[in-house]
């Protein structure tokens, strides 16, 4: 079992190809305003959380609100793939912007059980090529995270362990 010790007050990213549980693992472990999902904001602003051409507007939405949580001293969640380096790179400037600790959250979970959950689902309009090329990036991305700013760093490699994970909070 995984236990993960959090900050208080920190930016967690989290990281996984689509399908890999994010959201459903983030709904589990944080509080509802705590998390920002790349989904929800696409849905606010467009009407359609698969609509990747409101991706820019949902992201520059999902921003302003994580600056708002910050000022205050929230913990925020990231709740998006993450799996290529330029958008982790705004969450670690971000970090930086409001001297909060960046977490990263990853959930790399077998190829095949993501595939498998993609054809299960029909709230994704994406084909299922995506998977393998997220599992790539996201693959290739796993040894640069503490070089890239992430100074905590959990890799959750299984259902199980995403399942059992537990966490805690510090001061
Ligand atoms: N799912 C599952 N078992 C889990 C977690 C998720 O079967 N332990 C299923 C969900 O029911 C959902 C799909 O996998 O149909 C994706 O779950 P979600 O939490 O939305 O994954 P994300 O990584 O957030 O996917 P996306 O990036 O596409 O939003």
């Amino acid at each position: 079992m995984t236990s993960i010790s959090l900050p208080a007050f920190c930016l967690v990213a989290l990281i996984g190809a689509s399908g890999s549980g994010k959201t459903t693992f983030a709904h589990a472990h944080f509080r509802p305003g705590e998390v920002l999902s790349s989904d929800a904001f696409r849905l606010m602003v467009s009407g359609d959380e698969n609509d990747q051409d409101a991706t820019h507007d949902a992201f520059e939405a999902l921003y302003f609100v994580a600056r708002q949580r910050l000022k205050r001293g929230l913990l925020t969640v990231i709740d998006a793939t993450n799996v290529q380096a330029d958008a982790r790179r705004r969450i670690v400037t971000l970090a930086k912007e409001f001297d909060v600790l960046p977490v990263a959250l990853v959930l790399d979970l077998p190829e095949g059980v993501l595939t498998e959950r993609h054809r299960a689902r029909s709230d994704r309009t994406f084909g299922p090529h995506v998977i393998p090329q997220q599992v790539m990036q996201l693959r290739r991305s796993l040894g640069k995270l503490q070089a890239e700013g992430f100074r905590q760093v959990t890799v959750l490699h299984t259902p199980e362990e995403v399942e059992t994970a537990t966490f805690t909070r510090t001061r």
